[in-house]
């Protein structure tokens, strides 16, 4: 007879859960011809700088909500790490391309994207961590490109592209850190359900952005 406190061969943690949830999304944003001209070092430096800034707004609005989840659920603040709410890397590459971080403008996709973190900060805090889950994931496959735009863009081993390689030799072991302490927290189904559509949002996004940042002419960026 089936023991009922046995989890159904059909529960995952929220880790795999993520994964396999984003896949096909991933894949998606990693064929996007925007991240392809990044990853080959060939982006149109205008375009380049725009995303950055982009990256700045994403992450300096993440952080500052889950500092603030937080300081109300002991799951947000096991998982949160000072070095997520670390701009010193995003802001040194604007600047390097004298760009100051606070006067970034959000593109329209980021815009969307700003007001909508708000508004879940105020209904469903906890699931912030699906943008975290994809901005933390993306420091797997950006520390190749990191190289490849500083061959691309010939840019200096320290600055243009530092963003990309945030973490350096440190990488592997935050990510794991970040997987292990996700699922350590014991989420619910529900909640599960609700980080991974936040994920998936923030897939889009990067889709969007990637669109919006190709289709803009140089004159507006
Ligand atoms: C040219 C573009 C990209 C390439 C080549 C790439 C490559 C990779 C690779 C190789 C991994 C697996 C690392 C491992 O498991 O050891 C990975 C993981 C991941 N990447 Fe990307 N990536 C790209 C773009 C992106 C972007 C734009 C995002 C999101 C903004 C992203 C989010 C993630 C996430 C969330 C994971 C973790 C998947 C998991 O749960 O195991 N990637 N990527």
């Amino acid at each position: 007879m089936a023991d009922h406190n046995t989890p159904a061969s059909d529960v995952v943690g929220v880790m795999d859960a993520l994964r396999e949830s984003t896949k096909d999304m991933h894949n998606e944003t990693e064929g996007h011809d925007f991240q392809k001209q990044l990853g080959s070092g060939t982006v149109r430096q205008d375009r380049y700088v725009a995303y950055l800034g982009q990256l700045y707004l994403m992450h300096k609005q993440l952080g500052e909500l889950l500092k603030r989840a937080a300081s109300t659920d002991g799951r947000v603040a096991a998982v949160l790490a000072p070095y997520h709410s670390d701009l010193s890397a995003v802001s040194s590459d604007l600047e390097y391309f004298s760009v100051a971080p606070e006067g970034v403008v959000p593109i329209a996709s980021t815009a969307g994207l700003l007001s909508y973190m708000d508004e879940l900060a105020r209904r469903s805090p906890l699931a912030l961590l699906g943008f975290l889950y994809v901005l933390e994931g993306s420091t797997n496959g950006a520390k190749f490109m990191a190289k490849t735009l500083r061959a691309g863009m010939n840019l200096p081993d320290d600055r243009g592209a530092s963003y990309f390689d945030r973490y350096g030799d440190q990488q592997r072991e935050r990510w794991s850190h970040f997987k292990e302490t996700m699922n350590a927290q014991g989420f619910n189904q529900s909640e599960i359900d609700a980080i991974v559509a936040e994920a998936k949002r923030l897939f889009q996004t990067f889709f969007d952005i990637g669109n919006e940042l190709i289709a803009t002419s140089s004159a507006v960026l």
